[in-house]
Order: structure tokens, then C-alpha cells, then sequence
């Protein structure tokens, strides 16, 4: 596939300047990414300036949700920039993408454009330790039709964000006992943005309370742990680590799964399981649950210092815990290049000039 740069996005590139202060996903880069669906083919790609983008009221995206994405990072490892596991994120968006009915984007037209991104956006990548460029792919149903069927038109974009990981210090979580993130049977292992549309009614009461993320059920039973609303939940007990297993209603993480592989490779015992909300609770109440923290793309690993269950408090006897610490400073240290990549994960970015 051929990839057209405009002059304009170059235009935009030239003089661009990131602030001292990012945050997370508030500072967009100046291009993205397009490739458009039609008649079963995908076009060629295109970078162009970011903009606002031209949709017909009628799109099927903007009624139905059909809209799935994705999240991923590229880093400054040493002297290079280099993005972490995106054949990953290529897999999962094809996985979101069927369950929503639409054509998965093919993982060479996934793999260009975010390299694309990256190697015109480099310079844009921030130094800080735990700061990177954010990049956001997403594909919508654009077809202008109110019918419920699924489009036949597709518009696929990257944009990208320099940013600070999502939460910084601790969360205080507060466990979702009213409504549910997915469904059985429904969307809830796949990156689709009806799932955190859903998640938003219950982060805005937990907020009057303090608190800064819900602590989402599994929807078939109400009483095991999934996960939070964008982000992998584990738990220390005894040293050894927990995590629920995938169950169809917890997203895959790619966080999840690399600290799940540095944890073994590190001789820590590791234990993907059903994970019983109550019992988690008795357990930190009794201090053999000593850590909580929580994981994600955007967030890299937040620990959390607190449970909120109705009216009861439970505190986390450290937060930042040792076991949390260590997997982020392992997990850091190969992504920003200080530790050898013995996994093969860092893909070094071909930087363009222009
Ligand atoms: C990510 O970690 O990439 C996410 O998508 C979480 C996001 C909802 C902030």
C-alpha cells in the first residue's frame, strides 16, 4: 500500500511545539492518519493535518456506535523512538472490529499507519520517564443510513497525543455493585467506545464521593471481579500476584499481559483466576491482600490505595507496593530502552525528515 504525505501535514509538522505540561490525551499532534472503506477495498493511506472531520449526520457511527479502537504507545528507548507490541493492538482492533460487523483493518494497513504517525510525529515524543507519544487508531461505520444494518462505508484514523500516563499517585476505587461495564454475551472484551460510554454514569457518582474509578463486576454473576473502565485490575497476596482471568467480558490488555509474562520471568507466582469481590475485600481488611493496582496502556501501572463498598472503607496497607513498583520500573525500563528487550516488544520507528 502506498502512503500519500500531504504538503499540508508537513506544513503543520514544521514549527510545532509540544507544551511543558501535557496531561493526558489534551495535546494532539498537528496529522493523522486516513484510510476509507468502500465496496469491500480499502484505499490507500493518507497523512493530512488533524482536523475536524466531515461526517454526515446520518452515519451510521453516530446512531448505532459502530465504532471500535485502540491505544497505543511509542516511547524514546535510548536514542531511538520505538512503539511497544502493536501487532498486538492490530489483533485486538480486528477482534473489536468483527464483533461490531465491520472489515477488520488488515494488520499491514494498522502496522503502516501508526508507523507512519510515529516516524512523522518523532520529534514529538516526550523525555520524561513514564511520558510517550499516545497513539489513538479508530474505525467507524460511516455509511449515511438509519437503518440497523451494518455500514457498508469504513473510515479508518490514527491520531496521536504526546502524553503523561493516564493517572499519576493513587486511585481510590470504588466497586460498581448498581450497574455493569458489559454484558454477557456482549461487547465486553472488545475495544468498543459503547463500553466506556457506559462506564461514564458510574464514574461521574463515584467522583462525588472521591473516588476515582469503579471497580466493574463480571455481569453473569455480579459478585467477581473484572476489571476498571480502561484499565487491568491485580492484587498482591502473599507475595503472589492475582489477576481475573479473561472471561469474555474483560478487555485483553496488553499491559495486563506483558507484567503477567515479567512477573513469571521475575520467579513472582502468578494467578489468573475468578476472583470473588467479597472475598478481596475480607482480604485486604485482614492485610493479606497488601497490594491493589491496576494497569493499562495509557495508565502503565497506578496503584490504589483504597476500596470503597457502600458505606465501608478498605485501605491498602502500601500504595505504592514493592510488587507494583518493581513490574512498572521493569516494565519502563525496557520501553524507554534501559533493559534489554529480551522479549522482542520495542519496534524501533524509521524516523522521517522533512
Ligand atoms: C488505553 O489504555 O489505551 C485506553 O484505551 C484507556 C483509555 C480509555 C484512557
Amino acid at each position: 500500500m502506498s502512503i500519500k504525505i500531504q504538503p499540508e501535514a508537513i506544513a503543520s509538522l514544521r514549527g510545532f511545539e509540544i507544551p511543558e505540561r501535557l496531561g493526558f490525551g489534551t495535546v494532539m499532534a498537528p496529522v493523522m492518519f486516513r484510510a476509507r472503506y468502500q465496496d469491500g477495498r480499502w484505499s490507500d493511506g493518507e497523512l493530512l493535518p488533524y482536523g475536524p472531520l466531515a461526517l454526515d449526520p446520518a452515519a451510521k457511527v453516530l446512531h448505532y456506535a459502530q465504532t471500535c479502537f485502540e491505544g497505543l504507545k511509542a516511547y524514546r528507548c535510548g536514542a531511538d523512538v520505538a512503539l511497544f507490541r502493536p501487532e498486538r493492538n492490530a489483533a485486538r482492533m480486528a477482534h473489536s472490529a468483527r464483533r461490531l460487523c465491520m472489515p477488520p483493518v488488515p494488520e499491514a494497513l494498522f502496522m503502516d499507519a501508526v508507523r507512519t504517525i510515529a516516524a512523522y510525529c518523532a520529534n514529538l515524543v516526550p523525555g520524561n520517564s513514564g511520558e510517550s507519544l499516545y497513539i489513538r487508531p479508530f474505525l467507524m461505520g460511516t455509511q449515511p443510513d438509519l437503518s440497523v444494518t451494518a455500514s457498508r462505508a469504513y473510515e479508518f484514523y490514527v491520531i496521536a497525543s504526546p502524553s503523561e500516563a493516564y493517572h499519576s499517585g493513587n486511585m481510590r476505587l470504588w466497586v460498581e455493585r448498581e450497574d455493569s461495564r458489559a454484558a454477557v454475551g456482549g461487547t465486553g472484551d472488545s475495544k468498543v467506545g459503547g463500553n466506556y460510554a457506559a462506564s461514564l454514569l458510574s464514574i461521574a457518582r463515584l467522583k462525588e464521593r472521591g473516588y476515582d474509578q469503579s471497580l466493574w463486576l463480571s455481569p453473569g454473576n455480579r459478585h467477581t471481579i473484572d476489571e476498571l473502565s480502561g484499565m487491568n485490575f491485580f492484587a498482591v497476596m502473599d507475595g503472589a500476584l492475582h489477576t481475573p482471568a479473561l472471561n469474555g467480558s474483560i478487555l485483553e490488555g496488553v499491559t495486563r499481559d506483558s507484567l503477567l509474562t515479567l512477573a513469571r520471568d521475575q520467579g513472582i507466582e502468578v494467578h489468573e483466576r475468578e476472583m470473588d469481590i467479597d472475598d478481596l475485600l475480607a482480604l485486604v481488611a485482614s492485610g493479606t491482600c497488601s497490594e491493589v493496582f491496576a494497569c493499562g496502556t495509557a495508565a502503565i501501572v497506578s496503584p490504589v490505595s483504597e476500596l470503597g463498598d457502600g458505606e465501608s472503607r478498605y485501605k491498602l496497607k502500601q500504595a505504592p507496593g514493592p510488587v507494583a513498583d518493581q513490574l512498572r520500573r521493569a516494565l519502563l525500563d525496557i520501553q524507554e530502552g534501559r533493559a534489554e528487550d529480551r522479549y522482542g516488544w520495542m519496534q524501533k520507528v524509521q524516523v522521517a525528515s522533512y
